[in-house]
């Protein structure tokens, strides 16, 4: 006996078999002269190397490829049928070139065959009669004998077809009726007077319960399934309005009785629905035309290619648009991601599961093999019906929630009958209340700013949502978010599903970990979370924003909470592989992925706990022992303040050329004021006091030299007070200077204006502030981004808007302090302190914001450890980059105009330390495309 299971080792368990099947069908039909098979070939000047392949011995050039998998899901998924494809395209030359192109994807149990095409999506590679189903795997003893021989058996039926080089068959009706679907669709929906979202809807709703009923009545018809007699005859090609409506609604209706209700029961908008209300003759000829394409094709098409998997993604990738599904929320989850989920959270066959918010039911479908594994696995058998009746949906769009009842209904649809139920409803969830119904949660709710122009969060839905959360006495967290995106709405909500000991796995968008309104889903969730889990960014490629794994538990939490930062996409391709992971529970770090174990009990929601997740070359760089905190090296490090205490327009004033004088002006207006039509005060500064109003930094709206200019600290011209206030005096000012009229005259004016005491805390605020920074760094940058170095002597007046680095300590005795604080200001300028930046700043909607305490956590290099010449080395390149004055646009990489810069400090850093790199360009390269993904988070 054969012994396999899904959980057996791909390559240990599931390799060696499908190797024998392979060389004993090519000695079987007489190839194996000319062929041999060869497990793991390397392709020539590529990295990426297929499971098995066989190449002709006399050539040595390849003619097949055949990928495995351990599940049938895994051999119906997109990206591996892809990944197979790929082989074929990388092996270029080395493919014999008579030979047709033809890959398999296999998990024994089932096959599908394809043979590649150029400029063609891989759908269209598929060939007729596929997949190829053999024998399931006996599930009480794991028994894989048949599946194996029935497995070699199609081998032989397909070698000979390719040594004989027949064309590949590819000759699919699905395409007929996929693209007769879509024609009809837009022509439908073009004679809709209703918003386009609405009309879309509507119209997918109608068709695809044609679509549907086409497919299912030639299934069963074929399959010589009982349930045929359910389905009755298209009303013919003649019928009138009436008679077609009504034959039409009857056929829904008989189905119905066997089930498949969520597909044919009429569309929930009794007012708006296509069918049968409202029907038109306009209507009525697309209809027609589609179901003529039905009569031709259809029966074919299923017989050709039976699976629904298959013209689900057909359809669906037809009439996707990536950018509108973002636009709107509704980005669905990929295979892979759904079984990740659906692995972590559904941990016993008997578990009740929810997704909130379906889509098209990915997770559901996920969910729906994750149980019935479990289930075979414990050798306890579950029907289609009883899987079915753990797996409840809610979806707000018909049409969606439509696609997922049909996909879970499909996942056996020789097991449907009048007890088959799926359990999706048409509806909000927030309408849906069903507290501690749930052992889990699957969700990937959509990811909705506040302002979303396509789909904005209005006040009625705010209510609603609000009265949801509190009504199952949840704590309301979101009230504490200033701008809460529609995920924080859904996470609330979703937590009174849970029975005790319940797990959620919920996709969130990676930026809640360290953005100022997460503060407060990461306090919601301190107590609740087991997990997080990134993974690298590109891994799921319909997301267009970064996203990770939260698994959350209802009572019984660990005392421990784990970070996974998987860096190898291979780790992914097993979810078991995750879930051992996880249960190792103490920090480990590997090639692969790093694993770093929190205490919840030092869990703090204001803090970033992105620094979880962390890449270990990072962590490794922050660790250099030539590295030292920022304030090793500067006693003062702070942030302007000169207009914290208001009256920015006095203390950065603006010139009036005609009177000659500055001005600025007085108390903000009251929005009672500005209606009433109010101006504000002007308050003049004498034109005696115009030297005063000398060198001055305020805002970060040029982009300045990054050796400051004189030019650069005029830009924005600053009132620079002769003392602090005396607010003894009337008038705030100083005894000493009661005898200048012109400060008087200004002071008195200022105090009318403001009452003294707020005018001295303004006037102490400006004073304190004028100081003569030598690093400065923005505060806030959105793209563009710049550090400078002052090499100027005089006395500036800081704004809130920037940071500075003063009284340089702990120097290095053989460089000038000049040298030095250009050594550093390049430093932080560099792809090495940037990163710093994008992982300690907060990150707000694509602004990049420093608070005083994050730039505490900087590190910078310990200036006694590196000669002269290092230093010179780096502060040459600084000074070119000042002379090139170029804009850093945001766009980061390995192309950017720093890149000499970054190169000659990962060269100085190198020479101590490698990091495991090979060379300093390596080093390079590393960390500005690791720059380059923080700063596209950012950018989102
Ligand atoms: C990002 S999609 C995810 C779909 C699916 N769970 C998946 O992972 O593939 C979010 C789905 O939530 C649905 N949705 C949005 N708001 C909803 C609400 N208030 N009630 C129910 N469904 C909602 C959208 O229509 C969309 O299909």
């Amino acid at each position: 006996m054969i012994n396999l299971w899904y959980n057996s080792d791909e390559v240990a368990d599931f390799h060696p078999l499908v190797e024998k099947a392979l060389n004993d069908a090519l000695v079987n039909v007489g190839y194996n002269n000319i062929a041999e098979v060869i497990h793991h070939p390397a392709i020539p000047n590529s990295t990426i190397i297929p499971d098995f392949a066989i190449k002709l011995k006399g050539s040595q050039r390849y003619v097949f490829i055949v990928e495995v998998k351990r599940t049938q899901r895994d051999v119906e998924s997109q990206r591996y049928q892809n990944q197979s494809r790929s082989y074929v395209t990388e092996f270029g030359p080395h493919w014999e070139p008579s030979y047709h192109k033809y890959f398999c994807v296999t998990n024994i149990e089932r096959l599908v065959l394809f043979a590649d095409r150029n400029g063609v999506p891989l759908t269209s590679c598929l060939l007729k009669g596929n997949p190829r189903q053999h024998s399931l795997f006996n599930p009480v003893n794991h028994d894989a004998t048949a599946s194996v021989a029935e497995l070699q058996a199609t081998f032989e039926n397909i070698l000979p077809k390719i040594f004989n080089r027949v064309p590949p068959d590819w000759d699919n009706n699905w395409q007929l009726v996929i693209e007769s679907f879509h024609n009809n669709y837009v022509a439908l929906n073009n004679l809709l007077g209703y918003p386009e979202a609405v009309k879309k809807e509507l119209t997918l709703y109608e068709l695809f319960r044609l679509l549907a009923y086409a497919y299912l009545k030639d299934y069963y018809t074929q399959t010589a399934n009982p349930n045929a007699a359910y389905f009755h005859n298209y009303p013919p090609n003649n019928a009138t309005l009436p008679q077609f409506t009504n034959n039409l609604s009857n056929n829904y209706n008989r189905i119905i009785q066997l089930d498949f209700q969520q597909i044919f029961t009429d569309h929930p908008n009794q007012g708006q629905r296509l069918f049968p209300n409202n029907f038109t003759a306009n209507y009525l000829q697309y209809f027609r035309d589609l179901i003529q394409c039905f009569i031709q094709h259809n029966a074919n098409a299923v017989a050709n290619n039976p699976s629904p998997s298959y013209i689900f993604n057909l359809l669906t990738s037809k009439i996707y648009i990536r950018e509108e599904l973002h636009s709107k929320g509704k980005v669905m989850s990929d295979a892979e991601l759904s079984n990740l989920l659906a692995t972590l959270c559904i941990d016993s066959p008997n578990a009740k599961v929810l997704d909130p918010g379906c889509g098209d039911g990915a997770l559901l479908d996920a969910a729906y093999d994750q149980i019935s594994l479990l289930a075979a696995t414990a050798n306890q058998a579950k029907t289609h019906n009883q899987i079915l009746n753990q797996i409840d949906g809610i979806e707000i769009d018909p049409f969606l929630s439509q696609l997922s009842a049909f996909r879970l209904l499909s996942k056996n649809l020789a097991q449907v009958n009048n007890n088959t139920s799926a359990n999706i409803v048409i509806g909000d969830i927030f309408h849906n209340a069903r507290a501690n119904q749930y052992d889990a949660v699957v969700m990937n709710p959509p990811f909705l700013r506040n302002d979303n122009p396509d789909a904005p969060i209005t006040a009625a839905d705010k209510t609603k949502m609000r009265t949801a959360i509190t009504g199952q006495g949840l704590n309301y967290f979101v009230a504490n978010a200033s701008q809460p995106n529609l995920y924080f709405y859904f996470t609330n909500f979703i937590w009174h599903y849970l029975r005790n000991n319940g797990k959620a796995g919920i996709i969130l968008m990676t930026k809640f970990l360290n953005n100022e309104d997460g503060e407060h889903l990461k306090q919601f969730i301190s107590d609740k979370v087991e997990a997080i889990v990134s993974y690298p960014r590109k891994y799921f490629q319909e997301f267009v924003v970064t996203t990770v794994i939260v698994i959350l538990k209802k009572g019984n939490n660990s005392a421990n909470v784990s970070f996974v930062r998987v860096s190898d996409e291979n780790i992914l391709l097993n979810p078991d592989n995750l879930k051992a992971i996880l249960a190792l529970n103490a920090d480990t770090t590997t090639a692969s992925y790093k694993l770093r174990i929190v205490p919840r009990n030092t869990l703090v929601p204001t803090t970033n706990w992105k620094q979880y997740l962390n890449d270990k070359n990072y962590d490794d760089f922050l660790n250099l022992n030539f590295l030292v905190d920022i304030d090793h090296h500067f006693a003062s490090i702070g942030r302007g303040g000169a207009e914290a205490s208001g009256a920015s327009t006095i203390i950065f004033p603006t010139f009036d050329q005609q009177a000659n004088n500055f001005f600025g002006l007085g108390k903000r207006l009251t929005p009672a004021q500005r209606n009433a039509g109010v101006q504000r005060t002007r308050i003049n500064i004498p034109v005696g006091l115009n030297p005063r109003v000398s060198y001055g930094i305020q805002n970060n709206f040029h982009r300045r030299n990054y050796v400051l200019s004189i030019n650069d600290i005029e830009l924005d011209k600053a009132f620079h007070f002769p003392a602090r206030a005396d607010r003894n005096e009337a008038n705030a000012l100083p005894v000493a200077l009661q005898g200048n009229q012109d400060l008087v005259n200004f002071f008195d004016h200022c105090v009318a204006e403001f009452g003294l005491q707020k005018w001295g805390t303004i006037v102490n605020a400006a004073f304190r502030n004028t100081i003569n920074p030598k690093i400065l760094i923005p505060r806030a940058d959105r793209t563009k981004h710049c550090v400078y170095y002052n090499p100027h002597n005089h006395n500036l007046t800081l704004s809130t808007n920037f940071f500075y680095c003063n009284d340089l300590r702990n120097q290095n005795a053989n460089a000038t302090d000049e040298q030095q604080y250009k050594f550093i200001t390049a430093f932080l300028l560099s792809a090495f302190g940037q990163i710093q930046f994008e992982l300690n700043a907060n990150n707000q909607e694509g602004l990049r914001k420093l608070e005083g305490f994050q730039i505490n956590r900087f590190k910078i290099p310990d200036l006694t450890q590196f000669t002269q010449a290092e230093i010179l080395s780096v502060v040459a390149a600084f000074d070119a980059i000042n002379i090139a004055n170029p804009d850093f646009s945001g766009d980061e990489g390995i192309m950017t105009p720093r890149r000499n810069l970054d190169l000659e400090i990962a060269q100085i850093i190198f020479t101590r330390n490698n990091l495991g790199f090979a060379n300093a360009i390596a080093m390079t390269d590393y960390f500005e495309l690791f720059l380059a993904d923080l700063v596209e988070d950012r950018r989102l």
